[in-house]
């Protein structure tokens, strides 16, 4: 099988790991990659954003299975151009892709499919803003009804913060989603489908916030572990039966079937599990951890998905160990990144590349706000924290900077709330 992975950054690298080991895939490229899956897959350039240029890459690599990393390309269609040509595509099309492109039309479908999820109201102007941030209540929950990179949610107490971010999402153009505050601890939950089977992943735990003990803006993750030891039994199964299952059903039901990766955001309140959010696509980082722990070969089971199959594929074996990463972030990241700097032990054992590339001497450079996402399984969760923060101790760049409280928490004991 040769594999075209679309994407750029450690989801990517990790993805571009877990599909090299799978003794199936005899060719690997990766679009447009970075100084990392460029040591394990061919480098192509690629505007991600051109769902024809994914399309064509696809068709001038002679892809049998292309892996979509992004939720970018699978709004803009992707998945869509890349079956036109007649070739297998693990990602949802634009319209399925929606349930992550619109937190409204999330919204709908969970409504309809009588998924558990906050409560909340869309709108489109200011004076509804007010009405639905009294209706709703403190803490305030304010989201960008598009897409916004892990950065268009804001959390808070404060009644003027919610309203000046719901005012700056408007004057971009776009609705906001004004949601009830869901007290308890975040799951992140992938579940591989073909529109009709359903095969739930490892269960991770994302840490969204730049700071230690989640303070400061929200960024795309800076760091997780897997699996999660203070989940209640039966988690799960709970999560197949209440959402997974009748999200997928309502998809099918409304004529765009839901094929490729169904990221369910959860809190785990009181009241059992409720979404938060749904993804289209492998989250980054959790994905870096859950694949470190797959044991199943990769390519073999999205293609299953990607070629409707999946129900004829083997039940899924995993590691016992547990994994954690750690995001190394440039200078300025959440906001404007410094870029340019050299990267040094970037060929370091667990080290996964986000935002590098290679300077014209063909040396690692950083490029983006998460730079690095630094790996590593042991027996225990203890071990792995313990192993992943000495691999960091390995890398470095100008400006470098990293939460030192990734599954702290866990190894304590202790359940994670975020603020
Ligand atoms: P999202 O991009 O929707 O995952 O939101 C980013 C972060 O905001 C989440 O990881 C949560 O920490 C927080 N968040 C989002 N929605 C809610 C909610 N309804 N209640 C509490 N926290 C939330
Ligand atoms: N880790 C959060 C995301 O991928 O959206």
């Amino acid at each position: 099988m040769r594999v075209l992975v679309v994407g750029g950054g450690a989801r990517e690298h990790a993805l571009c790991l877990a599909l090299r080991a799978d003794p199936a895939v005899v060719g690997l490229a990766c679009a447009p990659g970075n100084a990392g899956t460029d040591t394990l897959a061919e480098a192509r350039p690629l505007d991600v954003a051109d769902p024809h240029a994914v399309a064509d890459l696809a068709v001038a690599l002679g892809a049998d299975l292309v892996v979509v990393g992004p939720e970018l390309p699978l709004v803009a269609g992707a998945a869509d151009a890349v079956r036109a040509k007649g070739i297998a595509c693990f990602g949802p099309s634009a319209a399925a892709a929606r349930i992550e492109g619109s937190k409204d039309f999330a919204k709908a479908v969970m409504a309809a499919a009588g998924v558990p999820t906050a409560a909340s109201r869309t709108v489109g102007d200011r004076a509804d803003v007010d009405r639905a941030l009294t209706a709703l209540g403190a803490p305030y929950v304010v989201k960008d009804d598009g897409l916004a990179a892990g950065k268009g949610v804001v959390v808070t107490a404060d009644r003027d913060a919610a309203a000046a971010h719901a005012h700056a999402v408007l004057a971009a153009g776009h609705r906001v989603v004004v949601e009830e505050y869901l007290a308890g601890p975040e799951v992140s939950l992938f579940a591989v489908t073909d529109g009709t089977a359903i095969r739930p992943l490892l269960p991770a735990q994302d840490f969204k916030r730049i700071g230690d003990g989640d303070t400061g803006p929200n960024t795309g993750g800076m760091g997780a572990y897997c699996p999660l030891p203070w989940l209640p039994a039966g988690f799960g199964e709970t999560v197949l039966e209440q959402v997974l299952g009748p999200t997928v059903e309502e998809m099918a039901r409304r004529g765009t079937p839901y094929q490729g990766l169904l990221y369910a955001g959860l809190v785990l309140t009181a009241d059992g599990p409720k979404v938060i959010e749904f993804n289209a696509r492998f989250g980054d980082p959790e994905t870096q951890v859950v694949l470190a722990l797959l044991r199943s070969p990769l390519a073999r089971l999205l293609l299953a998905a990607a070629t409707g199959r999946l129900a004829e594929h083997p039940p899924l074996e995993w590691s016992t160990d547990s994994a954690v990463t750690v995001v190394a972030a440039a200078a300025g990241y959440p906001g404007s990144p410094r870029v340019g700097d050299p990267v040094l032990g970037g060929t370091g054992p667990g080290v996964l590349h986000a935002g590098t590339s290679r300077g014209p001497d063909g040396t690692a450079r950083t490029s983006g706000g998460r730079v690095l996402s630094v790996t590593a399984t042991a027996p225990t969760l203890s071990d792995a924290r313990d192993a992943a923060y000495a691999r960091l101790g390995a890398v470095g760049f100008a400006g470098m900077h990293h939460r030192t409280d990734i599954a702290a928490a866990a190894v304590a004991g202790l359940v994670v709330t975020p603020r």
